[in-house]
């Protein structure tokens, strides 16, 4: 049987700090607003011809070198964003030339706050079923470009960055599952209602460009149900008691969503991983970057039962059962 093990992780985050009180500035908003129905106090915005590629080759590149694995073994590139420099090529694409891969499958995955797992998912299975040894596994998201500085119920929420693993084949079992559920009923609820068929009718207001257009309350009744599924379901897979886990590894949209889930695990904060404070609603990023945080600082060991989970745009969900 071959299992996908994690064997390292990176992430990387833009220099620029935007705190709440930098936003109070430009808004009718305030730290405190902010800080108690989200948890955010500050996150980071790229500046300077910083992108979502010039991140995710940043993260990855620190991922590769964690890994103690060169660009030339890798086999397979899975980028989970939203926010790709361009329509195409892709964010893999380019990457792939940017980090010297060979002229291996390369490919974004579009799942919004999801997207790390869905791309995690797709990279367990190729391993799983022999095609790739070495997969790179990326999440990374300018999401700040889809903001709308003028409008306090979305602007103050997101930030930018990227995490990326290495994902290697393994006798051991490493990625015990992955879980993965889309449903576009809820498509109106998180959405930045353009695209390219569709058109771009209707963004006048946002100096011509995309923004984001959230129904937030009814998102946060949503996510807090659905992560509430997920976890059961991800645990049921693998007969698992929520009392195994060791840490609760959580998409960072808001840390009100984060205590709700920790507590339907019997899990005390100590044992979740907590950036949301500082990096914001990152997208696909947040989960890698929480990940390469604390496994980085120590907190996370080899050994350890993690559970990763995110909800997101479309909406999508998705979680993965990882024996770190
Ligand atoms: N500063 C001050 N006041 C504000 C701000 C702000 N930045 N934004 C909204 N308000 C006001 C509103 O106008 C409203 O005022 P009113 O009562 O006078 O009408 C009041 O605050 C309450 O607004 P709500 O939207 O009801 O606030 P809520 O408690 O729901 O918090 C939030 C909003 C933080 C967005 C929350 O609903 C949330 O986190 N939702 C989930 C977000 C999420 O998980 N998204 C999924 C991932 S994102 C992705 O996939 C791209």
């Amino acid at each position: 049987m071959i299992y996908s093990r994690i064997a390292g992780t990176g992430s990387h985050l833009p220099a620029k700090i935007v705190t709440n009180h930098d936003l109070e500035k430009i808004m009718d908003t305030n730290d405190q607003w902010i800080r108690e129905r989200t948890g955010i106090h500050e996150r980071r915005v790229v500046s300077d011809g910083e992108t979502t590629l010039s991140m995710s080759a940043e993260a990855g590149r620190k991922a590769l070198e964690a890994a103690g694995v060169a660009p030339e073994e890798i086999d397979l590139l899975v980028v989970g964003t939203t926010t790709p420099d361009l329509i195409f090529p892709s964010t893999a694409c380019l990457l792939q030339k940017e980090l010297g891969l060979r002229d291996i499958g390369a490919m974004d995955v579009n799942a919004a706050c999801s997207g790390f797992l869905y791309a995690l998912s797709v990279a367990d299975k190729f391993i799983r079923c022999g095609d790739s040894r070495k997969v790179l596994v990326i999440g990374a998201e300018t999401l700040t470009k889809l903001l709308n500085w003028n409008k306090r119920e979305t602007a103050v929420l997101f930030g930018d960055g990227a995490g990326a693993v290495v994902l290697e084949a393994s006798e051991e079992a490493g990625v015990l599952s992955t879980h993965i559920h889309a449903d576009g009923a809820y498509a109106d609820l998180l959405t930045t209602h353009v695209g390219v068929s569709r058109g771009f009718d209707g963004i006048e207001e946002n100096e011509g460009r995309p923004e984001i257009v959230m129904r937030g309350n009814e998102v946060f009744k949503v996510a807090v149900r659905t992560l509430g599924r997920i976890v059961k379901e991800t645990l049921g897979a693998n007969n698992l008691d929520k009392s195994e886990l060791d840490w609760l590894i959580p998409h960072q949209a808001n840390y009100r969503i984060i205590t709700a889930t920790a507590r339907m695990l019997d899990m005390s904060m100590d044992q979740v991983v907590v950036t949301v404070d500082r990096h914001g609603n990152t997208s696909a990023a947040s989960v890698p970057l929480a990940l390469d945080e604390a496994v980085r600082d120590g907190r996370v060991k080899r050994g350890d039962m993690l559970l990763l989970e995110a909800f997101g745009g479309g909406f999508t969900w998705g979680s993965a059962l990882i024996r770190y």
